[in-house]
């Protein structure tokens, strides 16, 4: 048997950072279930020699032996996605590919892995479904045909409907894996285990316990590498908050699924995403930032920065306060933020919990002052990856003085380093397991609450407010907790 991972894109930056690299992976520690041949494509003519020592450029040193024995495996040819004349050229040049290496073409799996600017997803797939390329019976395992769907999956709600409806016209829904990298991450992963396989945690996962749930996705880095162009076209609504932030936000307020099969836990997923309540006009001005960074201690400011309109009113940062309308999570706040230039790059999650109903060491707090909120699990996604519980023990003497504790997991401890986030996701997309990709009724969920956002700011004017470039974000977004909520959290780095 064998599988044949067709890369539209071959040149491209996401090519040959992540996807070879990931695939290579795989291969070399045997993960791979069958065989498999790469063949990129992409429209300048170039030989597969040159595309392999383009390729090697990126593969790291501890790597390069088990290069030598994937390179005779990866291909390249050159042609236009949208001809059909290339489609049927690529068929041919498969069906060939496959018989030398003494399969037979009806053998064949193969996975299209859509690495192009959006604006071509869709006639890259009629183009192929044109030619037939990508017809599978449903539950087909040896010939099956799969494709993947980079990001971003649409603008808004209509363009991601449209490209939903544009795609389920060609395939089923199984065939489709829209990729959203955050989901390879292990330790996103663990957030599902660490919820469904520990009865301890679950009783306390829901508003009767936990006060406030905080996701923040910080980020160093401005606009490298001239992607001030694209980006200022999308923002940190659409390009991160969208799809990031309410992947995880749904895998922490989920409900357990029935069990692990991949739609269970997608249609779990999806409820959570419904239930997000969109913003009022009232509700924007109170519980959502948009910023913008300026000139600050980490560089120059975002207008500033190559391809950027130097009046643009895009935002490098999004705060919001959000409510999931359900039985589980209603009044919880979950705290959102994301941001480029700021002054720490970590993903965290942060239950905080109740404090107790009677203070019996200290009394009633003065008013003015806040009870000691001592009670919060972290969850480290990035660039730590592990799990923290805080709460408070009694300080060692005479007297009741309390101190912060803490009860620390780290990924590192078990030795194993974990997969980087492509190789996991293109190994599922070989192997059929569309658990970690998002289904086409979530990407419209989060679409429509990512939307309810963007309208209310546009019909209420709300102001782009700026930050310096390296700070903790604007000082506004701090006025999302509210009374003794608490503040946002801190990387460890920085605490
Ligand atoms: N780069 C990342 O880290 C990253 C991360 C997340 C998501 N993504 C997504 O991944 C996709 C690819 O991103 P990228 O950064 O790799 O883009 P890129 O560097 O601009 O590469 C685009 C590739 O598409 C090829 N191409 C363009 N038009 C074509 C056509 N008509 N027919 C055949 N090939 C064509 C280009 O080669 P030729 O010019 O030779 O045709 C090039 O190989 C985008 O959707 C992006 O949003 C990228």
């Amino acid at each position: 048997m064998l599988t044949q991972i067709i890369i539209f894109g071959a040149s491209g930056d996401l090519t040959a950072r992540k996807l070879i690299p990931g695939l290579l992976a795989s291969h070399a520690t045997g993960q791979f279930k069958t065989a498999v041949q790469v063949i990129g494509v992409a429209r300048r003519p170039k030989s597969d020699d040159a595309w392999r020592a383009e390729l090697a450029e990126w593969i790291e040193p501890d790597a390069q032996a088990g290069w030598a024995d994937f390179a005779p495996r990866v291909f390249y040819r050159s042609g236009d996605v949208r001809d059909p004349v290339c489609a049927r050229a690529l068929e041919a040049t498969l069906d060939t590919l496959a018989r030398d290496a003494g399969v037979e073409p009806g053998q064949v799996g193969r996975l299209f892995y859509l690495a192009l600017k959006p604006a071509l997803f869709t006639p890259v797939v009629a183009c192929l479904a044109g030619e037939g390329m990508l017809a599978a019976p449903l539950g087909e395992t040896t010939a099956w045909r799969r494709v993947v769907v980079e990001k971003p999956f649409g603008t808004d709600l209509a363009s991601a409907k449209a490209l939903n409806q544009a795609l389920r016209s060609h395939l089923h829904e199984e065939q489709i894996l829209r990729i959203d990298h955050y989901l390879g991450k292990e330790t996103v992963q663990n957030i599902l285990s660490f919820r469904f396989q520990n009865a301890i945690f679950e009783p306390l996962w829901n508003s009767k316990h936990v006060e406030s749930v905080e996701i923040s996705v910080c980020e160093s880095l401005g606009m490298e590498a001239g992607r001030g162009g694209y980006y200022d076209g999308a923002g940190a609504l659409r390009d991160m908050l969208q799809n990031h932030l309410l992947q995880i936000l749904a895998m922490v307020a989920m409900e357990a699924p029935s069990s692990m099969a991949p739609d269970a836990i997608r249609a779990e997923k999806v409820k959570v995403l419904q239930a997000l309540t969109p913003l009022s006009p009232a509700a924007i001005e109170r519980d959502l930032v948009r910023g913008q960074y300026v000139e600050g201690p980490a560089g120059r400011g975002y207008l500033d920065e190559d391809g950027v309109p130097a009046d643009s009113q895009t935002e490098t940062f999004v705060a919001v306060r959000a409510n999931i309308a359900n039985w589980r999570w209603n009044q919880v706040p979950f705290l959102l933020r994301t941001g480029k230039r700021l002054d720490g790059r970590y993903t965290q999650v942060v239950l905080r919990f109740h404090t107790p109903p009677v203070d019996l060491l200290n009394g009633p707090v003065p008013d003015g002052l806040c009870a000691l909120r001592p009670n919060a699990l972290t969850l480290l996604i990035q660039p730590e990856e592990g799990i923290r519980l805080s709460f408070l023990v009694k300080q060692p003497g005479p007297g009741m003085v309390m101190r912060p504790a803490e009860l620390s997991f780290d990924y590192a401890s078990l030795g194993a380093a974990t997969a980087p986030a492509y190789q996991r996701l293109l190994l599922d997309a070989v192997h059929g397991n569309p658990t970690l990709f998002i289904r086409g009724d979530e990407a419209e969920a989060a679409w429509r609450f990512a939307d309810s956002l963007r309208q209310g700011w546009l019909d209420t004017q709300a102001p782009v407010v700026s930050y310096p470039a390296g700070s903790g974000g604007p000082p506004e977004a701090d006025a999302l907790f509210r009374g003794c909520e608490g503040i946002w959290s801190r990387s460890e780095a920085q605490q």
